[in-house]
């Protein structure tokens, strides 16, 4: 019988990999090296390097969106997150599968123009000179432009009573294709400020984008049967419903929902990590997003259908690149965007909105029935016996002694090492 891939070895595992993907042995070979980038790389990435800092790199399997199947790699130090990712991408299989989609690739930059006599005035100048203004945006970028990107839109706002008086601000948006678009919508800014003061005088302050990305926003929904939910002694109707209190729980209460946007981003950030996006753009979008009604609420939406079935939803900014950055020089990361086949950063945010939507599903499934401390349990005791000397083949025994026993330390871990190899008669 063939093994699962969670049982093979970590070579197995790669020549399944390159088996499945046809990912080359060069490439493979990127996952094998010191944290997947070697020092000189490191060196040229950012100041003051004196080595290298690695994290475990997991692939959660069973992912079907949008009709094709993925497999997903994923970078974190918790443990049981890639696993329960993969087992509720097994149960939404029965159900389709995952959907999932991008609203547009358009990022927001920001202007913020001071000094001004009339700032209502000058927003209005500002909009009367909009054609001009975006065709100088475009003009700057035609590179963009040639890959069908460029800037789409100009907005303007007046901020009242802030703590230094009222003030102008202009969004530019602009589709920045397949970049993550800080540099690119950055350096638009920084050369649009001498025509916006020309124009409507006062001066202009700050020129940088926006991480609330709210008009390039991630999706993903999924459909879960009663009977796949159920299991032990919970029936499906009981997981169900459960999860949908705990659900409403997190849409109420802004202490709830940081904990249950934090697991969502558990799946969420792994994968921004894995292609070497910049996870901490996507955490302050995530968040600022979560809290755009005023009020703190949950990422994800749960329903329940007519047929009784469970239906998740969930949908944040999601500013990725596939180009540019660390995401084409980081050989782990490109080789991750190959396993997972991406050819646009839509895709790409599709399939991480599907991975914070299965990691919620799975937080809230275990919290609304048996509490997510067993499944812990179990790692932790893994935990102690590796600590106190278990050598491979005796791991699982004495993990599952510990457990058993509810007595998960370093001291009864000696003891029954002691016991087994000899040493205490
Ligand atoms: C732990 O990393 C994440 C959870 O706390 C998420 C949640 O409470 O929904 C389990």
């Amino acid at each position: 019988m063939t093994k699962k891939f969670y049982q093979q070895s970590i070579p197995e595992r790669l020549e399944t990999l390159a088996q499945k993907t046809g990912l080359s042995a060069e490439e493979v070979a990127a996952y094998q090296a010191e944290g997947g980038l070697s020092l000189e790389m490191a060196d040229h990435m950012i100041e003051n390097v004196v080595g290298l800092y690695s994290l475990p790199l997991g692939i959660a399997q069973n992912f079907v969106i949008n009709g094709r199947e993925v497999l997903i790699p994923m970078v974190i130090e918790e443990p049981s997150v890639v696993a329960s990712v993969s087992f509720m991408a097994k149960l939404a299989r029965n159900g389709g599968g995952f959907e999932a989609g991008m609203s547009s690739q358009e990022m927001i930059g920001q202007l913020q123009v001071l000094d001004l006599e009339d700032p209502r005035k000058a927003a209005e100048t500002v909009l009367t000179h909009k054609t001009e203004l975006l065709q100088a945006a475009s003009d700057f970028h035609p590179s963009l432009i040639k890959y069908g990107g460029g800037p789409r839109d100009l907005q303007v706002h007046v901020l009242e009573e802030t703590p230094i008086g009222s003030f102008l601000v202009i969004h530019l948006c602009v589709d920045v294709r397949d970049a993550m678009g800080a540099n690119l919508i950055n350096s638009m800014l920084e050369f649009l400020a001498a025509p916006v003061e020309e124009l409507v005088g006062g001066r202009v302050h700050l020129r940088i984008l926006s991480n609330l990305a709210d008009r390039r926003l991630a999706w993903a929904r999924a459909r879960f049967t009663c009977q796949d939910l159920a299991f032990g002694e919970y029936s499906g109707e009981q997981v169900r419903d459960g999860i949908l209190e705990a659900w409403a729980f997190a849409e109420a209460d802004p202490y709830r929902a940081a904990t249950h946007n934090k697991g969502i981003m558990n799946g969420i950030d792994a994968v921004v990590l894995a292609t070497a996006n910049d996870w901490r753009a996507v955490e302050a979008g995530a968040h600022a997003y979560a809290a755009r009604s005023g009020l703190y609420r949950s990422l994800s939406t749960w329903s329940k259908e007519s047929n009784g079935d469970l239906l998740g939803f969930i949908e944040l900014p999601m500013a990725l690149g596939i180009v540019g950055g660390a995401t084409q020089t980081h050989p782990s990361a490109k080789t991750n965007l190959k396993l997972m086949g991406v050819k646009s950063s839509a895709e790409l945010g599709g399939i991480i909105a599907s991975v914070g939507l299965a990691q919620n599903l799975a937080a809230l499934r275990a919290l609304a029935t048996e509490g997510i401390q067993r499944g812990h349990m179990n790692l932790h005791a893994r935990q102690i016996a590796l600590s106190a000397g278990a050598k491979p083949e005796q791991l699982d025994a004495l993990a599952a002694q510990l457990a058993a026993e509810k007595n998960i330390n370093v001291a009864r871990a000696l003891e029954i090492l002691g016991q087994w190899n000899g040493s205490i008669k």
